[in-house]
C-alpha cells in the first residue's frame, strides 16, 4: 500500500514538473523570442547638403538613424559594416560607432557618410533622376554583436539591415524605409 501511494506520488510530483518546464519554455520561446528591430534613416541639414564643392572630392551626408529595439534583450553591438550604395555602385562607408542598445528602447544614433561625388556624377543615371527631381539611394549594413537577456544569458548575434532612401530634390527632403533580420 505504501509503495502504490508512493507511486501515485512520484507520478503526479512528475507530471507537474512536466508542466512547470512546459510552460517555462513556452514562455522563454515567446517572451524571448528576438524580435526584428524597427530602423528608421533620416536625413538631417539637407537644405546645407551640397554635392559639389569645390576642391573637394567628398560631400558628407549627416543623418540620424533611429533603433527601435523591441527585445526583452539588449544588444551590444562591437563591429559593424555600413554603406550608402547608387544603383550598385557603394559611394560612401557610413562609420558606426560600438555602442549598446538597451532592452526595449530606441535609440538615435548620429552619423556622417562621406559620399565619394565623383562616383555619383561619373553615373549618367544620376543626372537624369536629378532631373526627374528624385533620386535614391541604399544603405545595407551589418552590426555584429551580443544580446544578454536578464543579464544572465549572452548570445552572439547579427542584424542585417536593407534601406531605400529617396530624396526629393524639389522639396529638399527624404523618406526611408527599411527592413532588418535579427540572427542568433
Ligand atoms: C581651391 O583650390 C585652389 C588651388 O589650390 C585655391 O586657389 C582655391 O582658393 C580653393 N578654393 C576653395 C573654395 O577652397
Ligand atoms: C529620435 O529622433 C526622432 C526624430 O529625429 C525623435 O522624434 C525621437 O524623439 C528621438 N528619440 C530619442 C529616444 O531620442
Ligand atoms: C525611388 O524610390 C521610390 C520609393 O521606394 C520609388 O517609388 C521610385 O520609383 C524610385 N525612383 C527611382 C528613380 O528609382
Ligand atoms: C516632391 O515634393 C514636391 C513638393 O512637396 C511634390 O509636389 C512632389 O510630388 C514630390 N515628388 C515625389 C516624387 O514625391
Amino acid at each position: 500500500m505504501v509503495a502504490r501511494g508512493f507511486k501515485i506520488c512520484l507520478l503526479v510530483s512528475s507530471l507537474f514538473f512536466i508542466i512547470v518546464a512546459i510552460v517555462i519554455v513556452t514562455l522563454i520561446l515567446t517572451m524571448f523570442k528576438p524580435k526584428n528591430p524597427d530602423i528608421f534613416i533620416n536625413p538631417v541639414d539637407l537644405e546645407n547638403f551640397q554635392l559639389l564643392t569645390p576642391n573637394s572630392t567628398t560631400a558628407p551626408l549627416d543623418m540620424v538613424v533611429t533603433i527601435v529595439n523591441p527585445n526583452y534583450g539588449s544588444f551590444k553591438q562591437v563591429n559593424s559594416g555600413a554603406h550608402l550604395k547608387y544603383r550598385d555602385t557603394i559611394i560612401a562607408e557610413v562609420p558606426l560607432e560600438a555602442r549598446l542598445f538597451p532592452a526595449r528602447t530606441t535609440t538615435n544614433v548620429s552619423t556622417s557618410a562621406d559620399i565619394t561625388t565623383e562616383k555619383l556624377i561619373a553615373d549618367p543615371n544620376f543626372w537624369s533622376d536629378v532631373e526627374g527631381g528624385v533620386f535614391n539611394l541604399t544603405a545595407e549594413a551589418v552590426l555584429d554583436g551580443k544580446v544578454t537577456m536578464i543579464k544572465i544569458f549572452k548570445l552572439k548575434a547579427k542584424i542585417y539591415i536593407h534601406c531605400g532612401i529617396s530624396f526629393n530634390i524639389t522639396a529638399v527632403d527624404a523618406s526611408s524605409s527599411c527592413i532588418s533580420k535579427i540572427k542568433l
